[in-house]
């Protein structure tokens, strides 16, 4: 539990509390389904009430199937891209269906929702991202690459250090994102890699984990 949080407090008692927030915010999704303009925004809330579920552990984690991952990860930004306004992102995906990934679902999640989110966060105009996936030698290697500005290069040495953003946000901690994609990635025995692209603007994530 982080410091911030009440010490009598349970992790179970803020699953409980959680939920209680994610009933309300179904019940109010369930009213926005009815009139057709609105059912396409009912149904973004109810995916991100569900990630939130699957986050909290509130409902049970799925065989982390890289292909089902992405894809979910993907709607998750596309749905954050339509409601924030942002400008849209093209996906484009090189992966084989039987990938499976090491540990549980939604820890790779999170990793890929990271990298997305923050292609969407730095992207001026619609821009696209390539996904690619290939196993050799017991190893799977991810590449994750936008056409977006690249990565500046005065943070590129410290990007996974925690509280390192060029976001300036006062309210909110911010620098947080690539950290828990780091710590993820370390935590399966695996690594990522920072970089921008040659010869092209954008950045490039590349994250190797032993094949399962
Ligand atoms: N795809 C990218 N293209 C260009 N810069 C990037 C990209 N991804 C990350 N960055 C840079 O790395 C910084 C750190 O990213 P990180 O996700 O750790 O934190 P954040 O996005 O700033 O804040 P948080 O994720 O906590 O909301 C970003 O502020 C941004 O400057
Ligand atoms: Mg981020």
């Amino acid at each position: 539990m982080p410091d911030s949080v009440d010490s009598d407090l349970t992790y179970d008692d803020l699953i409980h509390d959680l939920n209680n927030v994610f009933e309300t915010i179904t019940e109010a999704a369930e009213l926005l389904r009815r009139d057709k303009r609105w059912s396409p925004l009912a149904a973004t809330l109810a995916r991100s009430v569900n990630r939130g579920k699957r986050l909290l552990g509130a409902i049970p984690d799925r065989t982390p199937n890289l292909s089902a991952i992405i894809g979910d990860s993907i709607q998750s930004i596309t749905d954050y891209c339509v409601a924030a306004r942002k400008p849209r992102l093209k996906f484009v995906r090189q992966i084989n269906d039987e990938i499976r990934l090491p540990g549980s679902s939604k820890d790779w999640e999170r990793v890929f929702e990271n990298l997305f989110l923050n292609a969407a966060q730095v992207m001026r105009k619609p821009g696209r991202i390539d996904i690619c996936a290939q196993q050799a030698d017991g190893t799977l290697t991810i590449t994750v690459a936008d056409n977006g500005p690249g990565i500046r290069a005065d943070i590129l040495p410290r990007l996974f250090r925690a509280d390192v953003s060029t976001k300036n946000n006062s309210k909110t901690r911010s620098g947080l994102g690539l950290h828990i994609v780091d710590s993820i990635v370390k935590k399966h025995a695996g690594r990522v890699h920072a970089a921008n692209r040659e010869g092209v603007p954008g950045a490039v994530f590349t994250l190797s984990v032993p094949s399962v």
